[in-house]
């Protein structure tokens, strides 16, 4: 089939967008390209065949593709690693806000990488670390620091234990599994193909917010930053947590939507 036939296919099972979004991520072809290219024949027509059929039953588009983007740049994503979301943005506008270009930065619960990868790249002399502990997003994890040739040291552990990185830090980020238990059959079913170890955050949905407060803000230098991604509806608890680990000026930033989004602080001198 060529290009054309393929998309003309595409329409009749997705949306316009979603369509193009696939001949765009599957064959790097847009509509200007369609129109030069239309009667060519693509080599990975299969490939593009499946993730119709992939997005059709319901999975996710970036798992049909392979692909989500974060801040402009693109990274590899599939089952067992979290779809990096929007939101995430407001987390790390507000740490790129701290940060000079030499700090020493770690991201709990690191998914894809995205939080990691965005700081090393815009600050490459700065010391970034990842700690994931799932080997299916850890593999992503990986794939993604070396596609964006990040200086990103990779730690595969769980943030349970902190003995998994020696000294103290700069800054430490976060956007851990932060859903309650019992609302997660609820959520929507695209939802339901992400991996639910990248979602559950305990029966109040706080499990990690605590372990980050008790065993990683000690790991915070005097005058460093704590950044954790929040559902909408945690600023204050964990607005607490801090507080109880002498986090001093700690602010609740909103998202686009208005809604809580992001809680920081910074470490007593
Ligand atoms: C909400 S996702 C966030 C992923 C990524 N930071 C992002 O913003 O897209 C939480 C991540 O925590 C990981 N995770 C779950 N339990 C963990 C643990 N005990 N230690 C380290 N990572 C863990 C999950 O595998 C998942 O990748």
């Amino acid at each position: 089939m060529t290009y054309h036939e393929l998309y003309v296919y595409a329409k009749s099972r997705l949306s316009d967008y979603e369509a193009m979004c696939l001949m765009e991520d599957i064959f790097g072809i847009d509509r200007l390209g369609l129109a030069i290219h239309g009667s060519d024949i693509p080599e990975s027509g299969i490939e593009f065949m499946t993730a119709i059929e992939k997005r059709f039953s319901g999975m996710p588009l970036q798992y049909a593709t392979g692909k989500a983007y974060f801040m402009g740049r693109q990274y590899f994503v599939g089952e067992g690693v979290l779809i990096p979301r929007d939101d995430t943005e407001v987390a790390v506008d507000e740490c790129i806000k701290f940060m000079t270009g030499n700090e020493r930065v770690i991201d709990l619960c690191s998914g894809s990488g995205i939080i990691a990868v965005t700081l090393a790249k815009e600050f490459p002399k700065s010391e970034i670390y990842a700690v994931e502990l799932e080997s299916g997003a850890y593999e992503y994890l990986e794939m993604n620091v070396k596609y964006h040739n990040a200086n990103v040291k990779l730690i595969h552990d769980s943030i349970f234990n902190e003995n998994c990185v020696d000294g103290k830090f700069d800054i430490i980020i976060s956007n851990p599994p932060y859903i309650r238990t019992d609302i997660i059959p609820d959520l929507q079913n695209e939802v339901q193909y992400e991996p639910k170890t990248a979602l559950d955050g305990g029966n109040d949905g706080l499990d990690f917010y605590r372990c980050i407060a008790e065993k990683w803000i000690p790991k915070l230098k005097k005058g460093g930053k704590i950044i954790l991604e929040i559902g909408e509806e945690q600023a204050k608890d964990v607005s607490k947590l801090l507080e109880m680990q002498r986090i001093t000026q700690i602010c609740v930033v909103k998202d686009i939507q208005e809604l809580d989004r992001v809680v920081f602080g910074t470490m007593k001198k």
